[in-house]
């Protein structure tokens, strides 16, 4: 875990109009924090400068992926592509170079090219679009995957030379109990996942690389995510999710790099090689029945979940972070954690002891037709195995919680290990 001192960056770096911008409105204090490993200090770092880690920077090169153990951030805009009909191999690697490139230029503050928003010709499309020009870096981190149809389409297809580079673990997931799935919010060639304490700078991330990929990939599907529901590292605060309840409370954090070891990076054990560093993300996007939740009971609520609703902390006893007891009763005999809690059936005791990197965020996008909201909890999780994902899940076919949960959206990706300096997203799958 390593943490430069403030580097703003000099003129022979290309610096940019929003950089010189965003650099003044912080007083030249811009901070770097050392890539993905970068986590737990970078939140505190930015915490004791600014406040509010606007000013913080990642690492985009490095030996993992930024955005998986970075400190999660509050905003998040997530989008699935798909390659055009026809597209090369050629073009999916040109495509990645170009994408690396403006993810690591967008990751630091930078405009989208040498002229950015304003600087080119009045006579051409600029190159960047402009709406984050004066903001600061924003912990934005920009995070790369590969779904299974990129090296397999559903009908057997192998339109860019690499089935035979596909991950064994890398399967579409099978179907879930209570699965209501919108194949338009499913699936995906590729994906890109862009968190930052800014909105619009998190937007201005995949609106360029949406921009950037035009004639090669294009948008299947994108969400907006506010509202973090897990903390990765033991610095931050546990939020909460729309039920009102911590969520985070248990899950990995960065300060654990053993455990993350074990149950988040790919393995040279695990392979293949060029899937060494890197991890697997699942996505869910789960649709709450808010207004039917909101007329429950608190206790039964807290039954549901297993824990207090104000507090956390398990309903076995103790405070937030004390540990769950499956086995403790009340006076009567009954178990105090529920048989259906969601807690119990989520827990590595009951899953084998596997636990997962939960990176969630909270959603609502407008209403439907009965003028109920349609919100819920974006959940992410990254596991070196995606089958990690599936042992928990169908545990939690028996959760309480799931009279007020539709999964209505789902994904899977391989997200390879970081890059050096120079290299391209798409060297270690292409070379
Ligand atoms: C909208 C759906 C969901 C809600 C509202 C929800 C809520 C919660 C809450 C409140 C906790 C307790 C706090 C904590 O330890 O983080 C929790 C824990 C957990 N959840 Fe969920 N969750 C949801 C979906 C899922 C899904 C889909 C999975 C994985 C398949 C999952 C896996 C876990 C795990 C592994 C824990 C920690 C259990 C432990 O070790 O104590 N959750 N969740």
């Amino acid at each position: 875990m390593t943490a430069s001192p403030p580097t703003p960056p000099g003129p022979d770096d290309g610096i940019s109009r929003r950089g010189l911008l965003g650099l003044a409105a912080v007083g030249g204090a811009g901070l770097v924090v050392g890539g993905a490993a970068g986590g737990a200090l970078a939140a505190s770092v930015a915490g004791a400068a600014s406040g509010s880690g606007s000013t913080t920077r990642y690492d985009f090169y490095g030996g993992h992926q930024a955005g998986i153990t970075t400190p999660a951030q509050d905003r998040l805009h997530f989008a699935a592509f798909d390659l055009a009909d026809g597209a090369t191999r050629d073009e999916l690697a040109s495509l990645l170079a170009d994408w690396t490139d403006a993810a690591a230029r967008m990751t630091q503050g930078l405009e989208v090219g040498e002229t950015g928003a304003v600087d080119g010709s009045p006579y051409a499309p600029p190159e960047d679009t402009g709406e984050a020009l004066g903001l600061p870096p924003s912990g934005l981190t920009i995070t790369f995957g590969f779904g299974p149809t990129l090296f397999e389409t559903a009908e057997g297809v192998d339109r860019f030379g690499l089935a035979d580079r596909r991950p064994p673990a890398l399967e579409p997931l099978p179907r879930f109990t209570g699965d209501a799935l919108d194949p338009a919010r499913s699936g995906g060639d590729l994906c890109v996942q862009a968190c930052a304490d800014d909105p619009q700078v998190a937007v201005h991330a995949i609106r360029n690389l949406s921009r950037i990929a035009f004639g090669r990939a294009s948008l299947r599907w994108s969400q907006l995510g506010f509202g973090r529901t897990s903390s990765t590292s033991t610095s931050q605060v546990t939020p909460r999710n729309l039920f009102g309840f911590k969520d985070g409370t248990a899950n990995l954090k960065a300060e654990e790099p053993a455990e993350v070891a074990e149950h988040v990076w790919v393995s040279s054990e695990q392979g293949p090689d060029w899937m060494v560093g890197g991890s697997y993300l699942v996505a869910r996007r789960i649709r709450m029945i808010i207004e039917s939740w909101d007329r429950v009971q608190l206790a039964e609520q807290e039954d549901l979940v297993g824990r207090t609703k104000g507090e956390g902390g398990p309903l076995s006893g103790g405070t937030e972070f004390a540990p769950i007891d499956l086995d403790a009763t009340d006076a009567d005999g009954t178990p105090a954690i529920a048989a259906d809690a969601h807690v119990r059936l989520a827990h590595p005791d009951v899953n084998g002891g596997i636990r997962l990197l939960r990176r969630g965020y909270n959603f609502v996008d407008g209403n439907d037709e009965l003028g109920r909201l349609d919100a819920g909890l974006f959940f992410l999780s990254f596991q070196n195995d995606p089958a990690r994902f599936v042992t928990v899940q169908r545990s939690l076919a028996r959760d309480g919680l799931n009279e007020y949960l539709r999964h209505v959206g789902s994904a899977v990706f391989a997200i390879p290990a970081g890059v050096p300096e120079g290299g391209s997203i798409g060297d270690a799958l292409l070379a």
